[in-house]
């Protein structure tokens, strides 16, 4: 049991590393910051702002996939290059960020 809840919190850390690595490779850093304001909102202001939501991982997938506007200001995210499967992955991510 000890071991099984060990290999899980392993499993998920290096999970959370992994998909902080796909945000850098796809260029999202240049535009989001962890905790601070950049050219868009943070990460830690996105898991805030959609805590608790049951469709946030859904909506930010789609957000990500398609870009958005007028959420957080007159600043446009342009469509991001992801697959499907990359945006769920961002998405899930944004959602643990602390
Ligand atoms: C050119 C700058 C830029 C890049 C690159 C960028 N974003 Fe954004 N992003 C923004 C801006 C600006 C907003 C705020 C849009 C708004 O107000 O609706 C935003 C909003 C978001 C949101 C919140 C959407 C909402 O409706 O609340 C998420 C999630 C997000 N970005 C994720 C990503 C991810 C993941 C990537 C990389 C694949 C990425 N962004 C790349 C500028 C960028």
């Amino acid at each position: 049991m000890k071991k099984a809840l060990l290999l899980l919190t392993a499993g998920l850390v290096s999970l959370s590393f992994a998909s902080q690595q796909l945000a850098q490779q796809k260029g999202c850093m240049a535009c989001h910051d962890m905790k601070a304001k950049k050219v868009g909102p943070s990460y830690t202001d996105m898991a805030k702002k959609y805590a608790g939501k049951a469709d946030a991982v859904d909506y930010l997938a789609g957000k990500i996939k398609k870009g958005g506007a007028g959420v957080w200001g007159s600043v446009p995210m342009p469509p991001q290059n992801v697959t499907d499967a990359e945006a769920k992955q961002l998405a899930q991510w944004i959602m643990t960020v602390k």
